[in-house]
């Protein structure tokens, strides 16, 4: 054998061994915190390969891991560990002491540049100071009159869809409806009637949000300059310059506006006298400018088109898992019906800021789905001192991955029922659980900034929806996966029903029984007390229907020829 046969096989033995004493040396640091069975050398990265739906399943079990013991889990990818935790005291501990985020968010950077949630710890600490005071109730409420704008739109949309069979609500409707409100609200526009959204800027912003999870699903396209060389960067680039070139266009347009009325002298009445109170993001954010210099139209720029994507994805989820959730529990969505009846009787009218507080129930439901569906079910943090948590300590440099999926469904947080949807558990008068055991809106620095913006929109679009419409679903065994939000696979199917409204209800001949009527042909549909949906034959004259149901009109009958 050639002599230099032996030198490769003996320097490649030497690399082993360094490798395998490198690699018991890394592992020993968290001895004794339970793990996802590791392989030599490459760790859990077999487990992560794949798509959103094997990276939910992983989640599922870690989650599961941590509670069981108790403890804290490690996830390896290769000889790098992920500390994992939904501990109430380890996140107090990591969300107040860490603000630097981990590498797998510079991958947003092509797109977000380094608006607040891919910055850099350095420029966050810069940047929130000025931002974090944006979404004051003020300005929540003066965005109202683009929710309700929007909520119509979608309550129209769905009106198409009664009696027809079930359809995927999110990529139909959702997505859309809530990515034209933030747009407008982030953005600004004239009139709330006018539209940012086309469908060109949804596609590339659809396809950015998948490139971005399938790169970090593949631990082979983490170097940039492998990443570079791919198609799929190619691609990212052509959808960000779509999304970027709207932003761009709609700056320099508010830019020339403002200088026009500041030299009209009028500052007053931004938006054209036509919403008085509405002031779009951006326009606050140039007005934060014109104060501090340091806040460049780039990153004016990296701070909307983030407000977009914080914002779009999470309200879009959060009323799909509602919708889920209370169309297969017709009691509870009964229960916020009557709330919507008790604050706005018959009307249709749009949804006023004094409602908004009124909505106890439908708040609670809000933050029970998010509880057990959190649109980001994860985030993460990077350790850049040793930590002393409760069980252990951690070693500066340890990324550190909280589990809001995990915290919502902790038994050890919420109690034996952690797994059962019940909103009220909401309304007692102290707040159930411990408040760094509901991560939907992550916690410590760094938590989400749009929490007020996000309960506006999603109470005034569930207001508009269940006033006038009912929803069916059959989400008990829904599958799902992680595409940068939790999103459902299977078993997110939606129905819609016309609600009966008080003029037919109060009809001399109809006679209602205590739920929601659906009639289709010769079958009614109705839930009995226990919520389940029971199918009956109608024909013939008025009879009792089950044990507690009235339902028989000669309305129906003359309709339907009986
Ligand atoms: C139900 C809706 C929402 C949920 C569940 C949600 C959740 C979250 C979570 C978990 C984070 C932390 C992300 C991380 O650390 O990686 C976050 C951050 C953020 N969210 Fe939200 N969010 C929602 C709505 C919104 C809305 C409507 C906006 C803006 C209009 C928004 C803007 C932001 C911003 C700017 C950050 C970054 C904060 C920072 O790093 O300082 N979010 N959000």
């Amino acid at each position: 054998m050639p002599l230099w046969v032996y030198i490769v096989c003996v320097m490649l033995i030497c690399a082993c061994a360094a490798l395998w004493s490198y690699e018991r040396r890394v592992r020993s640091v968290f001895k004794g915190i339970p793990t996802l069975p590791p392989l030599p050398i490459i760790g859990n990265i077999h487990q992560v390969l794949g798509d959103g739906r094997v990276l939910f399943r992983l989640l599922k079990s870690v989650a599961e891991i941590c509670d069981t013991n108790n403890s804290p889990c490690i996830a390896w990818l290769g000889l790098y560990p992920i500390f994992i935790t939904h501990d109430p005291e380890d996140v107090k501990v990591i969300t107040n002491s860490c603000v630097e985020k981990p590498f797998l968010y510079n991958f947003g950077r092509v797109w977000l540049g380094h608006g607040l949630v891919t910055a850099p710890a350095a420029v966050w600490k810069h940047n929130i100071k000025k931002l974090s005071g944006t979404f004051t109730s003020s300005v929540v409420d003066g965005y109202l009159g683009v929710f309700n704008a929007q909520a119509e739109k979608l309550v129209a949309g769905l009106k198409t869809e009664v009696g027809k069979e079930p359809f995927d609500i999110i990529n139909k409707y959702l997505a859309y409806t809530t990515l034209e409100a933030i747009c407008q609200t982030a953005l600004g526009v004239s009139k709330i009637s006018e539209s940012i959204v086309t469908s060109e800027y949804y596609e590339a912003f659809n396809r950015c949000l998948e490139l971005l999870t399938a790169r970090g699903l593949n631990v082979f396209l983490y170097p940039d300059v492998i990443y570079r060389l791919t198609p799929a960067h190619r691609e990212i680039k052509r959808c960000v310059a779509i999304i970027h070139n709207v932003s761009e266009t709609v700056m320099k347009k508010r830019k020339l506006e403002r200088e026009e009325k500041k030299k009209r002298n009028k500052t007053k009445n931004e938006n054209n006298g036509e919403e008085p109170r509405f002031k779009a993001f951006l326009d606050i954010l140039m007005e934060l400018s014109e104060l501090d210099p340091s806040l460049t139209e780039q990153q004016i720029k990296s701070e909307v088109d983030t407000i977009i994507v914080g914002g779009q994805e999470t309200v879009a989820s959060t009323i799909l898992f509602t919708l889920l959730m209370i169309g297969c529990k017709p009691g509870i969505q009964n229960k916020m019906y009557d709330e919507m009846r008790r604050i706005f009787g018959d009307s249709k009218r749009p949804v006023r800021k004094e409602d908004l507080s009124e909505m106890k129930y439908c708040e609670a439901v809000i933050y029970e789905t998010l509880r057990l569906y959190p649109p980001v079910p994860g985030v993460m943090r990077y350790s850049d001192r040793d930590l002393q948590l409760k069980s252990c300590k951690i070693p500066k440099g340890t990324v550190c991955g909280i589990s809001g999926w995990g915290a919502g469904r902790s038994t050890r947080t919420w109690g034996p029922d952690a797994a059962l949807y019940r909103p009220e558990r909401w309304l007692s008068d102290t707040p159930p659980g411990n408040p760094a055991g509901f991560l939907a809106f992550s916690y410590g620095r760094r938590a989400c900034i749009g929490k007020k913006y996000a309960m506006a929109i999603l109470k005034t679009i569930l207001a508009h929806c269940l006033r006038e419409l009912e929803f069916v679903s059959q989400a008990d065994n829904m599958q799902m996966k992680i595409d940068i939000a939790l999103r459902p696979i299977s078993g997110h199917l939606i129905q819609v029903r016309q609600r009966i409204d008080d003029k037919m209800k109060n009809h001399p001949n109809t006679v209602l029984h205590s739920g929601g009527v659906d009639i289709r042909g010769l079958l009614l549909r109705v839930p009995d007390i226990h919520g389940v949906v029971r199918v009956l034959p109608m024909c013939g004259d008025r009879r009792p229907v089950g044990r507690h149901h009235y339902l028989l009109t000669r309305l129906l009958q003359r309709d339907r020829n009986c």
